[in-house]
């Protein structure tokens, strides 16, 4: 201690002082907060610090934390009131003008709360808690020579007792028995599956419509997910309807229709035509306003599956991606990178809804489409 009263805090020179360097050091107390420090050893000086301090401030210190805890209560209240308020309105929190909306008052609130209710702590420890040292005795961390010594002791004789140094064949065999269980974790990854490769660049509904135009047909038919029935153009006539369809014939003639099925899965939406802006050199893939997109999620592949008529996004309830049906299925909202394929579409000459090739990029997330 009288070594730091000599030298300063830290051993810096003050300011004025022979030789002295600029006073204060980085990472020590400043002037003020030093003048402050209880003299070493001197514990018992600060208790009851505390009763030293100024009543008047105290005061108002303790009013200022009341305040930020009020607050904090008000913004509690708020967030409650909001959530009751707002999911109880007309449309709950379907679409993404309200979702931003909730987002901003709920999580708005909530912070208020929290900081409000945290500023009020810091300045109750600060102002009106005592600031007495508190020494926590150890005991030193290192153990005494004694133990140490018979540590080593007990270790050697244990290891001359087992035979290890003594007997090769057995060392040797015991670390060929531990090297695989090293590697067994590495053998795990190959439950992450196999690579998709090429698999997700085409879907059924490719083959399918090669096997209809070879029999001389225009293409595929759509079938109703579900009922397998074929859609006609005039049975999904009314714009806002969305339903999932299938290729023809997937489930009896796919060699695998499970997975089949999974990767050709398609949404059929109709749009009112004056509001299709169809993507260039798509202008055809329509049908009366009709439209088909893959409903594997470009994302990490949920399926695709909420429709708002209103607005004609689809949206995809996993990680809130909306895709806009009326432009290709282009990304308006969420960390999607790329637009659901898009399947072209026809009316054969018993007007059938008919798939007329596959999609025309690879179906599910956007890293399989580097495969
Ligand atoms: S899987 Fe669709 S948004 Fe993530």
């Amino acid at each position: 201690m009288s070594e730091n009263k000599d030298q300063g805090i830290g051993g810096a020179q003050r300011p004025g002082e022979e030789g002295g360097a600029p006073g204060r050091v980085v990472g020590t107390p400043s002037p003020a907060a030093e003048r402050r420090l209880l003299p070493e050893g001197d514990v018992s000086a600060s208790e009851g610090a505390g009763e030293e301090l100024d009543e008047q401030s105290a005061k108002r210190a303790e009013r200022v934390v009341a305040a930020f805890f009020l607050l904090a209560f008000a913004a509690s209240v708020a967030f409650i009131a909001y959530y009751i308020g707002w999911s109880g309105r007309n449309g709950g929190m379907h679409g993404i003008e309200r979702a931003r909306e909730s987002n901003l008052w709920l999580g708005g609130t909530m912070t208020l709360a929290f900081l409000a209710m945290a500023i009020g702590v810091t300045i109750w420890v600060r102002r009106l808690m005592t600031s007495k040292p508190i020494v926590q005795e150890r005991h030193e961390l290192r153990a005494d020579d004694a133990t140490r010594e018979a540590f080593t002791k007990t270790f050697l004789d244990g290891a001359q007792e087992s035979g290890i140094t003594k007997r090769p064949l057995l060392r040797r065999t015991l670390l060929l028995a531990a090297a695989p269980l090293g590697l067994a974790p590495l053998v795990l990854l190959r439950d992450l599956g196999p690579l998709p490769e090429k698999r997700l660049r085409h879907t059924w509904w490719g083959e399918a419509v090669r096997k209809a135009q070879a029999e001389g047909k225009k293409g595929v038919r759509l079938v109703v997910d579900g009922t397998n029935k074929p859609l006609k153009v005039s049975d999904f006539s009314t714009p806002g309807g969305m339903i999932t369809v299938l290729p023809e014939g997937i489930e009896e003639h796919a060699e695998n229709p499970l997975n089949e099925v999974a990767k050709a899965v398609t949404i059929l939406i109709n749009i009112p035509p004056d509001q299709l802006k169809p993507v260039k050199g798509r202008e055809e893939w329509h049908v009366n306003g009709i439209v088909a997109y893959s409903k594997i999620c470009t994302h990490v592949g949920c399926p695709a599956a909420l429709y708002e008529q209103t607005t004609h996004h689809i949206l995809c309830p996993c990680h809130q991606s909306t895709f806009d049906a009326t432009e290709g299925a282009k990304v308006v909202f969420g960390p999607a990178a790329r637009p659901l394929p898009q399947l072209p579409l026809a009316q054969d000459d018993e007007g059938y809804l008919v798939a007329t090739g596959d999609f025309p990029e690879p179906i599910g997330p956007s890293f399989w489409e580097r495969g």
